[in-house]
């Protein structure tokens, strides 16, 4: 069976209910042709995960940018995993940059809402990645890899190969300040991550989808997608204007079937 390419977006805090609704409807007409080679996916604001699933939910898989680490409690802002089934949504971000680096969250929470994900069987994109001084002090490969092993080493090989993708988001490459890593970089450390979820999950590690993030944009996309080990891109800005979004996904598509195939 052909491989697919992953690739979808997180929209942050940016897009409306409505402005959430009207993107993801001309994103499913524009990729409609080619959807079939795709993993895609979408991941807006929790107030618009309810209308977007109604308008293309059979067709995209809709995800949460992040969930609580328990099905109910005293947990005031937080949104349970029985709120997200209820409306048809089964696939979650854990472990954002942001969600670590602005709003404080550890491996300790990862973990437990990785474990929760996989109880109530959902797919989970745990990201994880280095920050800049982490990689100044030639501490990324380390820095990954407990990330990698605190948040989703308690899953079984079978939990881990059914449900669990990674996404390598460079904290340094983040967002308006950051920098886009370069292909070989990329490269270099999804061969760090690869090897550690092997170590972890035995042979079912080499199932795992780990996908590349952090200023991904219309030029460096190509040049990513042709690494060996990338099996797929988690854009942020660049995929906000669907038009945009929709060249990169052609632009990319056929370097990564060519190298899939080889
Ligand atoms: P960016 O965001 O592509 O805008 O850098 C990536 C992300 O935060 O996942």
């Amino acid at each position: 069976m052909k491989r697919r390419l992953y690739i979808g977006t997180n929209t942050k805090m940016f897009q409306t209910g409505r402005e959430a609704e009207e993107y993801i409807r001309r994103m499913d007409e524009l990729i409609d042709d080619i959807r079939d080679r795709l993993e895609f996916f979408f991941i807006p604001s929790f107030t618009s995960l309810e209308r977007v699933v109604r308008a293309v939910g059979e067709r995209i898989r809709i995800g949460a940018q992040n969930m609580a680490w328990e099905d109910r409690g005293q947990f005031t802002g937080e949104v349970s995993p029985l709120m997200l089934e209820e409306i048809g949504v089964r696939f979650v971000l854990i472990g954002h940059s942001e969600r670590r680096h602005v709003f404080g969250e550890t491996d300790i929470m990862e973990a437990a809402k990785i474990r929760l994900a996989a109880d109530h069987g959902f797919t989970a994109l745990l990201c994880i990645g280095e920050t800049a001084q982490q990689k100044e002090s030639g501490l990324a490969a380390q820095s990954v890899l407990e990330q990698l092993k605190a948040a989703a080493g308690e899953l079984s090989p079978e939990e881990a190969s059914e449900r669990l993708w990674i996404g390598y988001e460079p904290v340094w490459a983040i967002g308006t300040a950051g920098t886009p890593a370069s292909a070989s970089y990329a490269e270099d450390m999804h061969a760090v991550i690869r090897s550690g979820l092997v170590e972890l999950f035995g042979e079912k590690g080499t199932e795992i989808p780990v996908l590349y993030g952090g200023s991904v944009n219309p030029s460096n996309a190509p040049e990513i997608i042709e690494r060996n080990g990338i099996d797929g891109l988690f854009i942020g800005r660049s995929a906000w204007d669907p038009d945009r979004f929709n060249g990169i996904i052609r632009d990319v598509l056929p370097v990564f079937e060519r190298r899939a195939d080889r």
